[in-house]
C-alpha cells in the first residue's frame, strides 16, 4: 500500500486574526457538534437554504440501504437554484461567468444572459426530441458552451453524462454506448498548448463504432473545417438562431423529484467498462452548497477559479453547480497554463482580480518547477484563499504555493473527496489550523474512519484502508444500471462502511493523511485512470498479447503510468513498437493515458486464477520486497 507521499513533520500553520475575523464558519467544531447531533436535522437545515417547489417529507430514507434517498417527497430542480432564483433577484446583472479563451478571447456572462443561453438551448434540446430522463453526452473543451450545455440539458430534466475533452475515440465510444446518449454535444475543436484538438474528428470516429445517436450538435469554436453529416450533424450557432417561435427566450424548468437523476459520469473501476457514476438533484445541489460556501468562505464579491475540466467531478461540483448554486463569479481557462509562458495563470489572477485558486498539485509541482520570478512579476494580492484537489499534496508543493502564490496569508484547503462522494469529505474549514499534505478533518456529518483488513480501526498513526461510516446528501446513488455493482464495490468489504479505495493515516490530532489508491485506479496528474481501460487499449493493438499497467512515483505527475506488454509471435520487440504502442494509447484513450514507459516482458506474475499481481510488478519496479507471494503461479 505503499505509494504517493511521504508524511510531513506535524506543523501547524495557523489562519490571521484579520483572516478569522471574516470567515464564514468561526467555530468549525460547533458546526461538527450540530452535525453529529443531529445528522438529517443539520442537512435539513443546510437544505433549506435552497429552494424546493415542494418540500420533503423524509430527510434521510435508509430503509433500503446502501440505496439512501435524501430530501425523499421534495420537488426541486437544480436549475431552480443554480439560475432561476437569481434572476429574479440583483444578481441578474451580476457576472456568473468569466471565460478566456487560450488565444486570449474574452466572454462574460451575468446571470441574466447565462439563464437566456441555457433557456434557448434547452428549447433546441426539446426541438430535438430529448426528453425527461434522456442521457445527452457532452464532450467538449473548457468553453462557455460546456456549462450551458450541462445546465440545459438539467433544465428540461435529461441526464448529461460529460466526457473529459482529453479522451479519445474508444473511452469515448464506451461511454456513449453504455449511456445510450440520443444526442452528442461536441465542437469542431479546442486549444490546448498552442495545438488544436479536433474533437469532432474523435466524434466521427467513435460514432464509426457504435449505433449512432439520432444527432450531434457542433459548437464552432476554432474555426476549423470540420465534416458535417447531413440529417445527423447541426451547428450550434445554426440552432440557437432558429426563430424565436420555436426557440424562446424562456423555458419552464421541470419539477423534479429530490431523487430524480441529474447526470452520470464514468469513472475507472476495475472492469475494463468505466462505471457510470449517478447523481441526483435534491441531494447532490445541497452537499455541494453548503460545502462550497463552508469550505472556501465564498463571498458575495469573491471571483473563484477552480482550474478543473468540466468532464470531471470536480468541474461538475465547483465549477458548474456549486458557484452557481452560491451565486457567485466564477472564472473559467480554456488552455494550458504554461501557454504562451509560465506565468499564464498568474497573469490571468492579476487581470480578473481573482480570490480564490482552487487547483491540483499537479498543476503547482507544474508551475513551481519555472520558479518563483514568473509569480512574483504579477500582482497576486487579490488572492485570500487556495486549494487543492485531485491527489495528494506533498508538503514541498504545499509550502511553495503558500509562500509564492498564496504570500504566506492564505490558508490552503486540501479537499479529499472523489467522483462518488459529489461534494468534499475530508477537508478543512478555513478557521482551522493547516498541517502542509493533510486534508484536517471531515466535512460537518461526515465520520470517517482508518480500518484494518477486517474493518477494525487502525491505531493512531497506522496505515489503512479509508472507510466513512454515515450517508451524505450528495453521495452516488447507484452505478447506472448495475446496482449489483456499486453494493459490491462500495458497500460489501465491510457491511455498513462505505469503502473509498483509498489508504490514509490518521494522527493523534485526528487530521487524516491520504497515501494513494489501494485498487485497480491509477491517479496521473489527478486524473483518474483504470488499469483494465488501460490494458484492455493495449490489447486492441495487433502486437500485444497481455499487458499489465502499474502506477510509479513521478516528480510532476505524482503518479505515472508504466507497463509490461507481452508481444505476439512474429513481433519484434523495440523502439519503433514503442512508439507505436504510445500513440496507440494516445489514440485510443487519449493523451493522458500515454504511458511513462512501455518493457516488453516474456511473461507476467500471476495468482493462480490468472488475475496479474500489479503488487509484484510494483514492488520489482522500485527495489523492494516483493511481499507475500504464496498465491504466486509464475
Ligand atoms: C484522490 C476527484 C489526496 C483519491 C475529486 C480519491 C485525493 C480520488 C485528494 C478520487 C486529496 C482526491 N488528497 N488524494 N485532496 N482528492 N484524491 O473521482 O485517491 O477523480 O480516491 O475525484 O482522488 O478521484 P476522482
Amino acid at each position: 500500500m505503499n505509494e504517493g507521499p511521504i508524511q510531513a513533520p506535524a506543523e501547524f500553520y495557523h489562519p490571521s486574526t484579520d483572516f478569522l475575523s471574516q470567515v464564514n464558519i468561526p467555530d468549525p467544531d460547533a458546526l461538527r457538534r450540530e452535525a453529529t447531533d443531529d445528522l438529517e436535522g443539520y442537512w435539513a437545515r443546510r437544505a433549506k437554504e435552497l429552494e424546493w417547489y415542494a418540500p420533503w417529507t423524509t430527510v434521510l430514507d435508509s430503509s433500503n440501504a446502501p440505496f439512501f434517498q435524501w430530501f425523499v417527497g421534495g420537488k426541486t430542480n437544480i436549475v431552480l437554484n443554480a439560475l432561476d432564483r437569481h434572476v429574479k433577484t440583483w444578481k441578474r446583472n451580476k457576472l456568473a461567468l468569466i471565460w478566456e479563451g487560450e488565444n486570449g478571447d474574452v466572454r462574460t456572462f451575468s446571470y441574466h444572459a447565462l439563464n437566456r443561453e441555457v433557456c434557448k438551448f434547452a428549447n433546441v434540446l426539446k426541438s430535438m426530441g430529448i426528453m425527461k430522463g434522456d442521457r445527452v453526452t457532452i464532450y467538449m473543451p473548457r468553453i462557455p458552451e460546456t456549462v450551458i450545455a450541462m445546465l440545459a440539458t438539467a433544465k428540461i430534466g435529461a441526464v448529461h453524462s460529460v466526457v473529459y475533452g482529453g479522451f479519445s475515440v474508444e473511452s469515448l465510444h464506451g461511454r456513449i454506448e453504455d449511456s445510450e446518449s440520443k444526442v452528442i454535444i461536441t465542437a469542431d475543436g479546442g486549444y490546448m498548448n498552442g495545438k488544436t484538438v479536433e474533437l469532432k474528428k474523435i466524434v466521427d470516429e467513435a460514432l464509426q463504432r457504435t449505433a449512432a445517436p439520432e444527432n450531434v450538435v457542433v459548437v464552432r469554436h476554432t474555426g476549423k473545417d470540420v465534416n458535417m453529416e447531413a440529417g445527423r450533424d447541426y451547428w450550434y450557432h445554426e440552432l440557437m438562431a432558429l426563430p424565436l417561435t420555436r426557440n424562446s427566450l424562456k423555458c419552464e424548468t421541470e419539477v423534479m423529484d429530490a431523487e430524480d437523476p441529474l447526470f452520470i459520469l464514468y469513472t475507472s473501476g476495475t472492469t475494463g467498462l468505466p462505471k457510470a457514476i449517478l447523481h441526483t438533484h435534491g441531494g447532490y445541489q445541497v452537499g455541494v452548497h453548503a460545502t462550497l460556501t463552508d469550505v472556501f468562505d465564498l463571498k458575495e464579491e469573491d471571483r473563484w477559479w477552480c482550474t478543473a475540466d468540466p468532464g470531471w467531478i470536480t468541474g461538475h461540483s465547483y465549477i458548474v453547480y456549486g458557484p452557481l448554486l452560491a451565486g457567485a463569479t466564477s472564472f473559467m481557462y480554456e488552455g494550458a497554463p504554461t501557454f504562451p509562458y509560465p506565468d499564464r495563470w498568474w497573469a490571468m489572477i492579476e487581470k480578473y482580480g481573482i480570490s480564490i485558486l482552487y487547483t491540483t498539485p499537479t498543476a503547482i509541482r507544474g508551475l513551481m518547477r519555472f520558479g518563483e520570478a514568473w509569480p512574483n512579476r504579477h500582482d497576486l494580492s487579490s488572492l485570500r484563499l487556495l486549494g487543492s484537489v485531485g491527489e495528494p499534496i506533498n508538503p514541498e508543493a504545499w509550502k511553495w504555493f503558500h509562500k509564492n502564490i498564496g504570500k504566506n496569508k492564505c490558508p490552503i484547503m486540501d479537499t479529499w473527496w472523489q467522483t462518488e462522494t459529489g461534494m468534499f469529505m475530508i477537508a478543512p474549514l478555513p478557521a482551522m489550523s493547516l498541517k502542509p499534505g493533510s486534508g484536517s478533518k471531515p466535512y460537518p456529518g461526515v465520520i470517517a474512519d482508518v480500518v484494518d483488513e477486517e474493518g477494525v480501526p487502525v491505531k493512531t498513526g497506522e496505515e489503512g484502508f479509508l472507510v466513512l461510516k454515515t450517508p451524505w446528501p450528495a453521495m452516488m446513488r447507484t452505478i447506472y444500471k448495475d446496482p449489483e455493482r456499486y453494493v459490491k464495490s462500495y458497500w460489501s468489504k465491510y457491511p455498513g462502511m462505505y469503502l473509498a479505495g483509498d489508504s490514509a493515516r490518521r494522527d493523534k490530532d485526528g487530521y487524516y493523511w491520504i497515501i494513494g489508491r489501494v485498487d485497480d485506479v491509477i491517479k496521473v496528474s489527478g486524473y483518474r485512470l483504470g488499469t483494465a481501460e488501460l490494458e484492455s487499449a493495449f490489447i486492441s493493438h495487433p502486437s500485444v498479447a497481455e499487458a499489465a499497467v502499474i502506477g510509479l512515483p513521478h516528480e510532476i505527475k505524482g503518479i505515472a503510468i508504466h507497463a509490461y506488454v507481452i508481444l505476439k509471435n512474429g513481433y519484434t520487440p523495440g523502439e519503433a513498437l514503442v512508439e507505436e504502442l504510445k500513440h496507440h494509447i494516445g489514440h485510443e484513450m487519449g493523451p493522458i493515458a500515454k504511458p511513462e514507459k512501455i518493457e516488453f516482458v516474456p511473461s507476467l506474475p500471476k495468482t493462480r486464477s490468472g488475475k496479474i499481481m500489479r503488487r509484484v510488478l510494483k514492488a520489482r519496479a522500485q527495489g523492494m520486497h516483493e511481499g507475500d507471494l504464496s498465491t504466486l503461479e509464475d
